[in-house]
């Protein structure tokens, strides 16, 4: 058989999934699938740090499900998991926390800035948060990882545990993966509150959803934070108006982003016309994924047969890859 790249991915249970999910990831799980061996799962381990309520958690883990096969992932072409169907990642994730220190898991961007916003909530899965994701990506030798920008740092520290683990052990049995994205940039969608990225926990209004209904996402584009309008020629775009742009260029039509960007260098933009265009985009691009989602969700027993189909398979990849690291470390063959 040939040897293909195998590719991995994975996104928390926090709802449904926005146009930064889509564009920054799911688009490229798409396209992956037909050329790679593709690994997807839902990382609903990860979501403890956050501490949900059961009944949140197992609705928002099938509601990703949903939204994966919506997007239009394929169960027979990509193995499509929980990854707590997948107990062995976490006995990769303790050997790996063995070998990650606490300066340099403290150092990491995300952690500080959810310590910021859940100063009452500091646990230790927050700080080795990287190394989940590490066991996540390793324990099926992973060598590509589909990812938006806001997860780049995250794959540094999964190449720095490969090689540690890798030298320290000196074998040559970790390959090291890195972040994959089509356009050889990783990407960034912004929001609608004028700054940042879209993200579900960033405000009211800032995200819109694949399966939002049209109304919504009229209002939430309507009510997106402009400026006061270009007072000179050519004018540098202030941050707002430039992620106007950006949501456009991944919706619309070439034409469309260029007569609004003349209209903008001369000075005769009308925003309202530029937001009603834009509403009137995502909603015709999001038209198909509102129906599948609808039609998934009215199928539970498919998506139960997905859910185990996919960790079977899952785990026959995760459970060579432990076996091997306990060899390598020394411990007894147990599977
Ligand atoms: P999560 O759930 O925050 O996001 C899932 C994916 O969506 C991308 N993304 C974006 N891309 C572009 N613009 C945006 N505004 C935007 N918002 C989100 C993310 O980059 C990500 O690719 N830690 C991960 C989940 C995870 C994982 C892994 C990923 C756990 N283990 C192993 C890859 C490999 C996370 O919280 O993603």
């Amino acid at each position: 058989m040939e040897n293909k790249a195998i590719v991995l991915s994975g996104i928390r249970p926090t709802g449904n999934l926005h146009l930064g999910n889509y564009f920054g990831a799911v688009k490229n799980f798409v396209k992956l699938q037909d050329e790679f061996t593709c690994y997807f799962f839902i990382a609903d381990y990860h979501m403890l740090t956050t501490h949900p309520k059961p009944e949140n958690l197992q609705g928002n883990v099938r509601q990703v499900i949903i939204e994966y096969l919506a997007a239009g992932l394929d169960p027979e072409k990509a193995t499509i998991y929980l990854q707590s169907d997948v107990p062995e990642t976490t006995e990769l994730y303790l050997f790996l926390n063995m070998n990650a220190y606490k300066g340099e898991l403290e150092r990491v961007t995300t952690f500080k800035e959810k310590a910021r916003k859940q100063p009452d909530n500091i646990n230790a899965g927050l700080l080795t948060y990287p190394t989940l994701m590490a066991a996540d990506i390793l324990i099926h030798k992973s060598h590509l990882v589909p990812v938006g920008k806001d997860q780049e740092q995250h794959l540094e520290m999964t190449r720095t545990f490969a090689r540690r683990f890798n030298r320290m052990y000196k074998v040559d049995y970790f390959p090291i993966p890195r972040a994959f994205n089509f356009d050889d940039e990783l990407v960034k969608i912004p929001g609608l509150d004028g700054s940042g990225k879209m993200g579900k926990s960033e405000g009211e209004g800032n995200a819109i959803f694949l399966g939002e209904d049209p109304k919504t996402i009229h209002k939430k584009v309507m009510r997106a934070v402009t400026d006061s309008g270009p007072t000179e020629k050519n004018q540098e775009k202030s941050e707002p108006i430039q992620n106007l742009f950006t949501l456009m260029g991944v919706v619309s039509d070439p034409e469309t982003v260029q007569y609004f960007d003349d209209q903008y260098n001369n000075c005769t933009i009308r925003y309202g016309d530029l937001k009603k265009q834009l509403a009137e985009d995502i909603i015709k691009f999001t038209e198909p994924f509102r129906e599948r989602i609808k039609e998934l969700a009215a199928d539970k027993a498919y998506i139960d047969k997905v859910i185990e189909m996919g960790a079977e398979k899952a785990r026959a990849s995760a459970v060579p890859t432990v076996r091997g690291v306990r060899e390598i470390i020394g411990f007894r063959k147990i599977y």
